[in-house]
């Protein structure tokens, strides 16, 4: 006999014995269970064992009958366990892959089978439809209910599991997935992010190979600092901005997150992301449930800018703190002071933000502290009383003179966190992070807080409670986050510390769903050291993020292309500083790509660029409403090109706004070729103004100019940037 027969036969009489186990079973009916939306079908079906599995992943079928003919086209290999496209893979019965979840039953045994029980579709709205799925196992009073929330106007999708048992004991988690989704194509191309401070959103983009890529975070809080969760898979080759099929996804969570990537002996891709189960054991008692958070997805076949664009309405129409609404400009002091002011130079501050125009002053980090002030990062966090020196006349008074200015007031606060020159951390040293008998050892000089703790999660709430009891005209918070976690070990959790990661965010969560309910529309800006803790379960809470204290404005371009694939423009809070080379222009414009800000000395500008910049705030509040709801449309990229473009176009198409920079600065580089415009009417013609100009520069473009947009989307428009022109703002008008 060949070796080739042996192996052939060898195939058969696996296959034999897989057909015979399913058969082992008492044949239950089929299920299919489409979950569409306008673009996109994501469907279950359960096997003759009654197990559930993820079909099909992809764009939505005229026929619904039809999604039940979808396996029948494949003839791949052997799947020897017979799930491998488990809709939520069990480990330790007969499962040969990556698992969704794995428990050691209250018996000690570590087996788990999931078998389909029933599901219910339940329609929330006009757009939104939540697919609810029972499994069960067949022998263990273990259960795990699957949910599938979709968006149909938005093709968003977001999956998450509760899990929960009624054994004689305590069970113990050892892996609870959000999701585990499966794709089939010839070839799957990751685009991820890693980074740093000031080095965030750096993306890569990778052919998946047989095995597991595995995205993670250990860091505790902080958790994106040196990646987020958030990732693109294109399926075949890898998607431009219009073209090819993508899927984006995302942990709505902040912390510790695991996204596996793995390719099968089938050649499919699964998928499996959810709360990071390193160190993480987590124990269940009979009856509680354990729900993991909201794995959140987007599959466009339409490129990466579709995709995105879904993602941005999605989060405007439903997940961000009034994501439809407005947000405030501002003038921070950080890095015009640092930790070295006082009222006298406040009071200064609170009339350069009038004289500016924006809405709001925001007063930064070192405004408390009396026996450990805060004049530096060494001291000072967690006595959040105004220093005496600094603040003799308190919070109010600066509150009161703003007031006065006829300007909005808002504050810095980092209330996670405690310096160990610190009151708070002599009266409370068991609401420390910290291992009992090791040295400490510090980020940023600082330790975290136990917000497992409820008197932590208390004393918490209570900071932020009382900044709005002194000053109920405060109007912002900054709420800051520099430290990741070392020696995780909470007094509080006594002999459970392996539930500490997962109850840290719980507890943030707490704190912040307890600071909404009674503060519910109060902006709030999510900040990090910049971008360490940027996502979709932090950003329910907010209404805007930080997403890097790299504020030079060409690293800004690059930064915030990458974010926006995520999130719209409305959460991202730009400010213009002295970072960079790059003329006042330039980081103005920059700035207006989201929502505007200042962090520099106003009295020291020269009379043009005061005067570019009160007209550039004029302008800025003329076009914001396209720039924070309307459609981005990417159209030159640039880590591509020697330029980088995009335009946000209103919801009728009547008004646009197009960005241009110069990224390279080379000799004669500039916009040699029209840039082809997108997102525009065909139909309608379009007045073209160049805006926010430096005094004394004119246009180059002639202000009368009108072009269709049939016209400007096939052959373009030339912004003329060029290295005298390093960066250009284009107002389009629909003429009627
Ligand atoms: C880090 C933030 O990213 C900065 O904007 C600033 O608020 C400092 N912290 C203050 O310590």
């Amino acid at each position: 006999m060949k070796i080739t027969d042996i192996y052939l036969k060898s195939r058969y009489i696996i296959l034999c014995l897989v057909t015979i186990a399913c058969c082992g079973h008492a044949k239950a009916q089929q299920v299919t269970i489409p979950v569409e939306t306008e673009q996109t079908a994501v469907v279950l079906q359960t096997d003759a064992a009654g197990h559930l599995n993820t079909i099909y992943i992809g764009k939505k079928l005229d026929k619904t009958g039809e999604y039940e003919l979808v396996t029948g086209e494949y003839k791949q290999a052997i799947d020897y366990s017979g799930m491998y496209n488990s809709a939520y893979t069990p480990a330790g019965s007969r499962n040969l892959l990556e698992p969704a979840i794995a428990v050691t039953h209250a018996d000690g045994n570590n087996s788990l089978d999931l078998q389909y029980v029933s599901h219910t579709q339940t329609k929330i709205s006009n757009d939104i439809s939540l697919l609810t799925v029972l499994l069960k196992d067949p022998v263990y009073n273990f259960q795990v209910t699957l949910y599938y929330k979709s968006y149909y106007k938005e093709n968003v999708l977001e999956q998450w599991s509760a899990i929960q048992h009624h054994e004689k004991g305590n069970i113990v988690l050892q892996k609870f997935a959000s999701a585990n989704l499966n794709l089939s194509a010839g070839s799957y191309w990751l685009r991820q992010y890693h980074g740093d401070w000031v080095r965030e959103m750096q993306p890569e983009e990778t052919l998946l190979t047989h095995g597991i890529k595995t995205l993670d975070s250990k860091l505790g809080t902080r958790a994106n600092l040196f990646m987020p969760s958030v990732f693109m898979v294109s399926l075949d080759e890898p998607a431009t901005e219009d073209h090819g099929s993508v899927l984006f996804g995302g942990l709505e969570w902040s912390g510790n997150f695991k996204t596996d990537f793995e390719i099968d002996p089938q050649d499919n891709l699964r998928i499996i992301s959810g709360i990071n189960n390193y160190a993480s054991p987590y124990q269940l008692k009979s009856g509680e449930v354990f729900e993991t958070p909201p794995f959140l997805y987007t599959f466009s076949t339409q490129g990466k800018g579709k995709a995105s664009r879904d993602l941005q309405s999605w989060a405007r129409n439903y997940k961000l703190i009034d994501g439809k609404g407005s947000r405030l400009t501002l003038l921070n002091n950080w890095e015009s002071t640092y930790f070295d002011f006082n009222e006298a130079k406040l009071n200064e501050l609170l009339k350069s933000t009038k004289k500016l125009g924006v809405d709001l002053f925001l007063l930064d980090d070192g405004w408390f502290g009396n026996q450990f002030p805060r004049n530096n990062d060494h001291a000072g966090l967690g006595d959040w009383q105004e220093n005496r020196k600094k603040l003799p006349n308190g919070i109010a008074a600066i509150a009161k003179e703003a007031q006065s200015e006829g300007v909005k007031f808002g504050i810095w606060i980092e209330p996670e966190m405690v310096s160990p020159k610190s009151n708070l951390y002599h009266q409370h040293p068991d609401w420390v992070i910290k291992q009992p008998d090791r040295q400490e050892y510090y980020f940023r000089n600082q330790l975290v807080l136990d917000l497992s703790n409820p008197q932590v999660q208390d004393f918490v709430y209570h900071v932020i409670d009382s900044l709005f009891i002194k000053d109920p005209a405060l109007a912002f918070i900054k709420w800051d986050c520099n430290a990741v976690i070392y020696n995780a070990y909470a007094v509080h959790l006594h002999q459970n510390q392996s539930q500490f990661y997962v109850d840290y965010v719980r507890g943030l969560y707490k704190v912040l769903q307890r600071i909404r309910a009674k503060y519910p529309e109060v902006p709030m800006m999510l900040c990090s050291g910049g971008g360490g803790r940027v996502d979709y379960g932090a950003l329910q809470y907010f209404t805007e993020f930080w997403p890097s204290d790299n504020t030079d404005p060409i690293e800004r371009i690059f930064i915030q292309w990458e974010n926006s694939y995520f999130y719209p423009a409305i959460t991202s809070a730009n400010h213009v500083t002295d970072w960079g080379k790059e003329p006042l222009k330039f980081r103005v414009d920059v700035a207006m790509m989201g929502k505007l800000g200042f962090d520099i000395v106003v009295s020291k500008l020269s009379g043009d660029d005061l005067k570019f910049c009160q007209n550039a705030v004029a302008i800025y509040n003329e076009i914001k409403p396209v720039v924070w709801q309307g459609d981005q449309y990417r159209l030159s990229d640039p880590r591509k090109e020697n330029t980088a473009s995009l335009i946000y176009v209103d919801a009728d198409k009547s008004t646009a706004v197009m960005f241009t920079y110069l990224v390279n600065y080379r000799y004669g580089e500039g916009s040699k070729r029209p840039i082809l415009l997108n997102g525009l009417d065909p139909e309608k013609k379009y007045r073209i103004k160049e805006i926010n100009l430096y005094p004394g520069t004119l246009p180059v473009t002639d202000h009368e100019r009108v072009y269709t947009g049939d016209f400007l989307m096939k052959i373009g428009l030339n912004p003329e940037v060029n290295v005298n022109r390093t960066s250009v703002v284009m107002e389009l008008n629909e003429m009627k």
